[in-house]
């Protein structure tokens, strides 16, 4: 059962030694199961360490929900439309939530959900699958399923509940559906919601036979949009109630309300105070039959600025919902979204974890990341706007499946970008709230691969061409504008013009790690990672500079590039690994003779990436570099982790050994290192990196109490091996690792990779995969992949053919558009050898 495949799997050991017996066994009967035919998890326990959530989103509306039930709602941006509650840092965990309660003749309440109303049902289950969570339970002969899917036309969330009575009498059910309503803006809520929770008015809407609610104070910075709630069914309703305190009862909460027990509401309506929206029905099921009841929990702009058209958009939006057949027109279109965007890459690889994340489970997590940057999830409380860096890497992801969506963040984030070229670190597009500006030496860089990305996707630059405005100095407006190529010059003039006195790049603030910036704070430390970032850059500008006849930039490329790369090779090498940077006093950043941070991974994959080093000297440093950094569970970021110093000197601002920065197993680290032995050619260490970092995969290793988080989703870090809780995983959901695994997995593992000459197939794999395929949607047409490895290889192909005709290699094995230009679909064969 237990499978090491590390250097050092003595500590891995170590942590199952510690485990106790019972967890041991139910490390065997993981509480959850894939079924990878349906995309769907089925969680067959629900007291998980950590809630493990779904987003449900139409793109304008959004929601997530754990495989208990909790979750919340909101409306365009979690932290301005916040529409439900969700309470963070708080007991009992993971409420409240979007909540059914049925209460049965006998008086006993339950739910399909796990949370809240956990009383005795006979058999309960729970799944995610991408666009929807299902939640199903059967107590005394009825089944209750309840689905929760996002509304694609219309800005609501759809309740979808069945009741199948196998009880073999007529059953009269009183079913309740509750959820808590919130202030809209979340952290004035938390701070002044004592005085603003007076300004919350909700009602039942006698013609709209519905709840009605809006939060209205017009302080809120977006005041004129401010939606309408609505809360409605299909079905009659026989009482409600719009006040949580009344619903729940004084000190109780939602696992047993009080007027729930008192079987009617009270009908209350609420003008100020905590509000809620609770219905009640009762439904009546015969013997043998099944009742559908839906809830449409909706919102529509302008509750203040046009009460009347608001009223009037929710009862046209309630009548479309209403309509026969409604729920499931628009479940189909939220599955065929998904079904048309997992198309685009789908593999048949022999590794049953990586083809499950390659096909569903990344892709879907990268959507994510991709709509809410590192803002909201059941830990991330949703007011961290929009990271600049992080956007851009989360668009990678995109570039190969949206294109539109990607290019869309690009003119985004070149508004962020001020004249001098670099752009601020994080912004905030609906919250009305500035920028803000802390130079980093990176952020502007990121911007190069994601022009790249999307340019070799479409195989068109005329987006290059589009001109968009700067951010004014002041933050507060826009001024100028240029052309996107112009922002993409101005940033690399920016790096230019901030070089240290090795003439490698300043560290400024940090550079991608965010805890650098101690070794720089004299303004002196220099870089070795921005520096192979922007390499990396110049060798994708100089290929659109081509396309674009610019020679003479080219040659300044080209010269930028001699230069970094004459500093590096004076300066990085180390005798066993690179160095990751040199601080103030220019003393070496991980450095071997150092006692701590001897070694940081960073370092030695984007020397790779940049293809800076003789390729004998890269893969020395990343073998030596293995035997410091590799867990078992993961590479460490860097190591050992720093203890915490109290003379006020920590390079490491107080993080503890083991967490993060300071030792931690940075997941989207371990990407580029993957990525990194993968041009390498080094498939079978590319391979071990990769497998070892899927969450299933090391919770088949540590078990769901250990690791805690989403087995289906990446976590920004694990903490490593300095951290007593070794394997632990932390800030799941919201991590830049999701869009770089897809990236990583899909075009340099896999090596289906789109560049600006054509689609590349460049597969690193182990040596015994026999053979591996790959349906990839590219340029309009469906291209069917499949390689053979007759001699066993982990790298290189040796011959390819479409639809039959052998293809001329010298260019690598390259498919050009104007070879299956025409086409619908067509049959690659690639065979693996040298
Ligand atoms: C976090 C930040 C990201 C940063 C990384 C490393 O993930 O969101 O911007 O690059 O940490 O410090």
């Amino acid at each position: 059962m237990l499978r090491w495949d590390s250097g050092i799997s003595g500590e891995i050991y170590e942590i199952i030694q510690h485990i106790p017996d019972k967890e041991k066994d139910d490390m065997n009967q993981l509480p959850y199961e894939f079924h990878d035919r349906d995309r769907e998890i089925v969680f067959k326990r629900f007291d998980l360490p950590s809630p493990w959530i779904n987003y449900l989103s139409n793109g304008n509306m959004h929601a997530f929900v754990s495989q208990a039930g909790g979750g919340m709602l909101w409306w365009k941006n979690p932290m301005v439309f916040r529409l439900t509650r969700y309470r963070f840092y708080n007991l009992p965990m993971d409420t409240p939530g979007c909540y059914i309660y049925i209460k049965m003749p006998d008086g006993s309440v339950w739910s399909p959900s796990f949370g809240p109303a956990e009383s005795g049902v006979d058999f309960r289950e729970a799944a995610h699958a991408p666009g929807y969570s299902v939640f199903t339970a059967k107590k005394d002969g009825i089944t209750a399923n309840l689905t929760l899917f996002m509304a694609q036309d219309t800005d609501a969330l759809l309740w979808d509940l069945s009741l199948k009575n196998e009880n073999g009498e007529d059953t009269e059910l009183n079913i309740y559906a509750y959820t808590e309503l919130s202030q809209y803006l979340f952290q004035q809520e938390t701070t002044l919601g004592y005085y603003l929770k007076w300004n919350t008015m909700a009602e039942f809407d006698q013609d709209l036979q519905a709840i009605t609610y809006m939060y209205t104070a017009w302080m809120h910075p977006r005041a004129a949009e401010s939606p309408l709630v609505y809360f409605g069914s299909d079905r009659e309703i026989s009482s409600w109630c719009c006040n949580r305190d009344l619903f729940c009862g004084n000190y109780r909460d939602e696992r047993n309300p009080l007027e729930i027990e008192q079987e009617t509401l009270s009908n209350t309506k609420l003008q100020g105070g905590e509000p809620c929206a609770a219905l009640h029905s009762k439904i009546r099921v015969e013997a043998g039959k099944e009742e559908k009841i839906h809830y449409f929990l909706g919102a529509v702009k302008g509750a203040l600025s046009d009460h009347k058209k608001a009223l009037q958009d929710a009862s046209e939006a309630l009548r479309m919902l209403r309509e026969e057949g409604a729920a499931e027109s628009q479940f189909e279109k939220c599955h065929e979204w998904w079904k048309k965007h997992l198309s685009v890459y789908q593999c048949e690889i022999p590794n049953e974890s990586a083809m499950r994340e390659i096909n569903t489970w990344n892709p879907l997590q990268s959507v994510q990341t991709g709509r809410y940057s590192r803002s909201i999830s059941s830990s991330a409380s949703g007011v961290r706007g929009i990271g600049f860096r992080d956007s851009a890497q989360d668009m990678l992801a995109q570039a190969y499946r949206k294109p539109d969506w990607a290019k869309e963040m690009l003119r985004y984030l070149c508004s962020l970008q001020l004249p001098d070229g670099h752009p601020v670190h994080i912004a905030f597009p609906e919250e009305c709230k500035p920028p803000q500006d802390i130079t980093r030496s990176d952020n502007h860089l990121w911007l190069l691969y994601l022009a790249y990305a999307i340019a070799a996707e479409t195989g068109d630059i005329s987006f290059l061409d589009e001109k968009v405005p700067f951010l004014s100095a002041d933050l507060r407006g826009q001024e100028g504008s240029a052309s996107i190529w112009e922002h993409l010059l101005r940033g690399i003039d920016f790096t230019e013009k901030h070089l240290g006195s090795h003439g490698l790049p300043l560290i400024l603030f940090s550079d991608w790690n965010d805890h650098l910036g101690p070794f720089g704070r004299q303004g002196r430390g220099e870089s070795m990672m921005v520096s192979e970032q922007l390499v990396y850059g110049l060798r994708q500008m100089i290929e659109l500079a081509e396309l674009r006849s610019e020679t003479d930039l080219v040659r300044r490329f080209e010269a930028r590039i001699r230069q970094q790369e004459e500093a590096l090779r004076k300066y990085a090498w180390d005798g066993k690994w690179f160095l990751r940077g040199l601080d103030d006093d220019a003393k070496p950043i991980g450095t071997k003779d150092a006692d701590y941070m001897r070694v940081w991974a960073n370092a030695q994959s984007w020397m790779v990436i940049a293809g800076v080093e003789s390729q004998e000297r890269m893969k020395e440093a990343m073998d030596n570099a293995e035997k410091e950094l590799d867990t078992g569970l993961g590479l460490m970021l860097n190591a050992p982790g720093m203890p915490l110093s109290n003379e006020g000197d920590s390079k490491v601002n107080g993080l503890l050994p083991g967490y993060s920065e300071n030792g931690g197993i940075f997941c989207q680290a371990n990407c580029w290192m993957i990525m990194a032995e993968a041009l390498l050619g080094r498939g079978e260490k590319a391979w071990k990196y990769y497998t070892q970092i899927i969450p299933h995969e090391i919770i088949l290793k540590t078990g769901v109490e250990n690791y805690g988080a989403e087995a289906y989703a990446y976590c920004s870090t694990l903490l490593g091996k300095d951290n007593e809780k070794f394997g632990k995983g932390c800030v799941s959901q919201v991590t830049g690792t999701s869009a770089w695994m897809d990236v990583v997995s899909t075009q340099y593992l896999l090596g289906v990779r789109p560049t600006m000459k054509g689609l590349l197939i460049d597969p690193a794999v182990p040596a015994d995969w026999e053979h591996f395929s790959v349906t990839r949607i590219w340029r309009g047409v469906k291209l069917h992949i499949r390689v053979e490895n007759p001699d066993h290889r982990e790298h290189g192909i040796k011959a390819l053919s479409i639809d039959g005709k052998a293809v001329d290699l010298s260019d690598g094995a390259l498919i050009r558009e104007e070879m299956i230009a025409g086409k619908k679909e067509v049959q690659v064969l690639a065979i693996m050898g040298d």
